[in-house]
């Protein structure tokens, strides 16, 4: 992990969100805390999930980082720089694909990269690369409307990846694939974030899978959401996926996460 300063020379993490507060007013009615003053800081090039019980806040919590939304109270920090709006240093994966419908699968994906004013042939290079890294070939001139809901997915991981920002945020990414080519594109995205060395931040229902992919997982707490635990991942991911999942190891780390995220999901059920 390389270490970054601000123009004084200080250290900074890569994101710091600091007592961030955050509530929906829907009119006259009650309004909803999503979020409770949820402090939390993310170096450079680490690959952090988080976890919690629906409804606890995890994408009003990337919203915010990304700049979409504002915060009632605190601040989110990017390189030291309160964030403020979106930037193009800050890529999203939202849980729902957001596809441009009009646009066919290359041109979702070259779009970031448009946007940086990149020549068409360095942009049709990345692409393609990024096409063939997501199972896309022989998609690139379909609109999303003839894709399924997995390939949608694809294609926004894709368009995400392309333009590599510095920060990837991701919503939920592989919630609507299949199990084996959810696998697959893990394994891409761990690739990925070691060739890269972006900072990743995931969010996710399934444990095993924030266990697999990251250093550190943080549990957040049922809504209003807070920070309940966080858990530094040292599984050394030396060995084939399929050691690694049964291993003694991987079953050490992941049963007390899984325990914390059940604690809260049973608050919610008795809430109700
Ligand atoms: N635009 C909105 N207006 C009103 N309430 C909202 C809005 N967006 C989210 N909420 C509420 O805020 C709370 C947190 O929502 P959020 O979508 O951040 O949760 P989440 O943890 O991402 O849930 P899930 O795991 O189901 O995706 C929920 O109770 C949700 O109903
Ligand atoms: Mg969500």
């Amino acid at each position: 992990m390389v270490a970054l300063s601000d123009k004084k020379g200080f250290q900074v993490s890569k994101i710091e969100i600091r007592e961030l507060k955050k509530a929906y007013r829907n009119g006259d009615r009650e309004s909803i805390v999503a979020l409770d003053g949820i402090s939390l800081a993310i170096e450079n090039g680490e690959f952090v999930s988080i976890v919690g019980p629906s409804g606890c806040g995890k994408s009003t919590l990337l919203y915010t980082i990304a700049g979409f939304i504002a915060c009632d109270y605190g601040v989110v920090l990017v390189d030291g720089t309160p964030v403020i709006g979106p930037s193009m240093n800050c890529g999203i994966v939202f849980q729902e694909y957001a596809l441009f419908p009009w646009r066919t699968v290359l041109g979702n994906i070259t779009y970031g990269l448009e946007s940086k004013g990149m020549a068409r042939r360095q942009r049709e290079e990345i692409a393609a690369c990024y096409i063939e890294r997501m199972g896309l070939r022989g998609f690139e001139h379909c609109f999303p409307k003839e894709l399924s809901g997995g390939m949608k997915q694809r294609v926004a991981i894709a368009r995400t990846l392309a333009y590599e920002p510095d920060i990837i945020l991701m919503d939920e990414p592989f919630g609507s694939l299949d199990a084996q080519t959810r696998e697959l594109m893990q394994d891409q995205l761990l690739d990925i974030w070691r060739e890269l060395g972006k900072t990743v931040l995931l969010i996710t229902h399934d444990v095993s899978e924030a266990v697999f992919l990251s250093q550190r997982v943080i549990v957040m707490t049922s809504r209003p959401g807070k920070v309940k635990a966080e858990f530094s991942i040292t599984l050394l991911k030396r060995q084939c996926r399929e050691e690694i999942m049964i291993s003694d190891e991987f079953n050490q780390i992941r049963n007390p996460i899984w325990l914390a995220v059940r604690e809260e999901v049973l608050k919610v059920e008795q809430a109700v």
